[in-house]
């Protein structure tokens, strides 16, 4: 939700920090500011808006320093303010905080801090925490790790999440971080150190990083950093390499990430694919499940959690799990399932689906499966991961940074590997040899059908500017397609604001349809030839109230212009990947409304692209 950095070292504190601030305003773009230390003096500068506004702001004042830290904000306690921006200071001027995350027992807090004689600037939770870190340290007769200390006895009162960097203007030449449910990895330089909440910030320092787990406190020094717990428990520290490239993470020449991304999808499919097939070619396999054969045909339920997009990867794992290889399959919320206690088989194995891998709802679905007992397995893009560190096992998608927030090749790339364990898991039940290799075969050709798809973009560009100036529109698709519409509504909603939502196609007619009018067009997700007519007769209800209507289509249909507005078609491919293929246009179409309405596509109001409260 928020993005935080911080450097000790012999470097320019200041261009480190917002460079790691420029890359990491996706997860949040309210406000923006850093903090150094010079002399035993603070130098703290705040802007709202985008991290440009603090960079035009620095270049107009001197502030300089080795060590410091920086924040990009999406708020949750009070309003988007300077006052309200971090890094906050404490009361007497001895400590500054960023913070990522949410303290639950703020109020009570402050109210013991204001009978201790502090007072507040802002309306942010993390003012309070800041506070309380000076009030341990006035309390603190220990000299020895005075600074350390002082976090860890503040932190022993909060309840909620945090990820923080703090500076102590007593002690210059360290920063103290740590981590409860927010992200934050530590980066190992030559003669100097750096923390960040994702790897973007610091891939271009080093590739050496030790990923902080829940609990854990640091101290970092220019030459060294200490972990430990809020006990002082010693920690196992694994050091991991970085495979985030700088050059993946820029924007390569796309007005957009967005769009960057929507392109990159031919090649992050054959990053989800690659190296995961038989080599009889009649089937998936997966090195990360660490479940035996045995094992997984024992497998008789299978649930999904997740949460947004990630959420509608999961109803096509459903369909695609349920028809491929005869599991039942059920999909949650993972912000549901973590509290509805939902009875289920002892032999049901549960997978959650997470992009950035630090969704906190996804994360307590996850926790919560593992406290019943139940074997967790996580799809996830971003390699040591909270999500991937706290499940038993499971599948990276290996898609490249995803900056864009609205998700988009993360996506397809999920229900590309959902498509490839009903393969997997088909094959260990009723798929036969034959059946596997033209599902390996369709698999293999899928790169290029979605170059295929692409190449229409000038297409769909021109029909979204037709459609962009209105204020809903409905999508709508059955079976499989019934998802795609489901994600053709939230791209569209989250980028370019347009009211949008998604049905099944015969759904529509139990209400819905009071909205279809002239003012109101149907987007039907239409490629399975078998239930055609079924579409067509869908599509005549729409169009005999004046409903404008797009519809995606397979090459070759008898669904035709004469029965539509516009036609958007996509090649004939295995059913198991029309979703795929589905998505491509909805993507566009929706990209392109939010280009012709003038949206922020990148960075849509309201949205951080890691939602790591509750
Ligand atoms: C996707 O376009 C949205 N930005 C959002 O719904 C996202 O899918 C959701 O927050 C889940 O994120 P995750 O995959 O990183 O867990």
């Amino acid at each position: 939700m928020c993005g935080i950095i911080g450097y000790v070292g012999n470097k320019d504190a200041v261009q480190i920090l917002l460079d790691g601030l420029t890359r990491l305003e996706y997860r949040g773009y309210d406000s923006a500011g850093i903090a150094t230390v010079v002399d035993s003096e603070f130098n703290i500068l705040r802007r709202v808006g985008r991290v440009a506004n603090l960079i035009d702001a620095v270049d107009r004042v001197s502030i300089a320093g080795f060590v410091g830290i920086g924040h990009t904000r999406w708020a949750t306690h009070g309003v988007v303010s300077e006052k309200n921006a971090h890094p906050h200071q404490s009361a007497h001027g001895l400590f500054s905080i960023a913070h990522n995350g949410v303290i639950e027992n703020y109020e009570s807090i402050r109210e013991f801090l204001l009978g201790k004689g502090f007072t507040f600037e802002s309306e942010t939770d993390t003012e309070i925490l800041v506070n309380l870190i000076e009030y341990h340290f006035n309390k603190e007769q220990d000299p020895e790790n005075k600074f350390l200390k002082s976090v860890q006895k503040a932190l022993f009162h909060v309840r909620g999440t945090y990820g923080i960097a703090v500076l102590c203007k007593d002690y210059a030449n360290e920063i103290v971080v740590a981590r409860k449910s927010s992200p934050l990895l530590i980066g190992i330089g030559s003669g100097e150190m750096f923390v960040a909440s994702d790897a973007s910030a610091i891939a271009q320092h080093t590739r050496d990083v030790v990923y902080l787990n829940d609990g854990e406190i640091a101290r970092l020094t220019p030459s060294d950093f200490f972990i430990t717990t809020l006990r002082n428990e010693s920690v196992d520290v694994v050091k991991c390499e970085l495979d985030w490239r700088v050059e993946d993470a820029d924007r390569g020449g796309y007005e957009h990430y967005m769009l960057k991304e929507i392109f990159e999808q031919p090649k992050a499919l054959e990053n989800a694919m690659r190296g995961r097939f038989s080599d009889d070619l009649s089937t998936a396999r997966f090195g990360g499940l660490r479940m035996s054969t045995r094992e997984l045909r024992q497998v008789d339920r299978i649930l999904f959690c997740a949460c947004g997009t990630a959420w509608i990867a999961c109803l096509v794992a459903e369909y695609l799990i349920e028809k491929y290889a005869r599991i039942p399959v059920e999909v949650e919320y993972a912000s549901e399932f973590r509290y509805q206690n939902s009875p289920l088989d002892k032999n049901t194995l549960i997978f959650v689906i997470s992009q950035s891998g630090e969704t906190l709802d996804t994360m307590a679905a996850l926790q919560e499966a593992k406290r019943k007992g139940f074997r967790t397995l996580a799809i996830t893009n971003v390699v040591g991961s909270a999500i991937a560190r706290e499940s038993d096992g499971g599948i990276y998608q290996h898609s490249g940074p995803e900056i864009g927030v609205a998700s988009t090749k993360a996506f397809t790339a999920q229900i590309c590997i959902a498509a490839m364990l009903a393969l997997y898991l088909g094959r260990m039940r009723d798929m036969s040899f034959e059946d596997g290799a033209l599902f390996v075969q369709a698999l293999h050709d899928l790169p290029s059908v979605v170059e295929d798809v692409l190449a229409q973009g000038d297409v769909i560009e021109k029909i979204a500017e037709k459609y962009a100036h209105h204020d809903d529109m409905l999508f709508l698709g059955r079976q499989a397609m019934f998802p795609i519409a489901l994600e053709g509504a939230l791209k569209l909603k989250e980028i370019s604001y347009m009211h949008s939502e998604g049905y099944p196609a015969a759904e529509m007619k139990h209400g819905p349809i009071a909205l279809v009018s002239e003012k109101c067009p149907c987007f039907f997700l239409a490629t399975q030839e078998r239930i055609l007519q079924k579409n067509v007769a869908n599509i005549q209800e729409v169009r005999s109230r004046r409903a404008k209507v797009i519809a995606v289509a397979t090459a070759g249909s008898e669904l035709t212009e004469k029965f539509v507005d516009d036609l958007i078609l996509v090649p004939n491919v295995h059913a198991a990947l029309q979703p795929i293929v589905a998505t491509i246009p909805v993507q566009l179409f929706a990209y392109y409304v939010a280009k012709f309405r003038g949206c922020d596509i990148d960075k849509p109001r309201n949205l951080a692209k890691s939602v790591t409260v509750e």
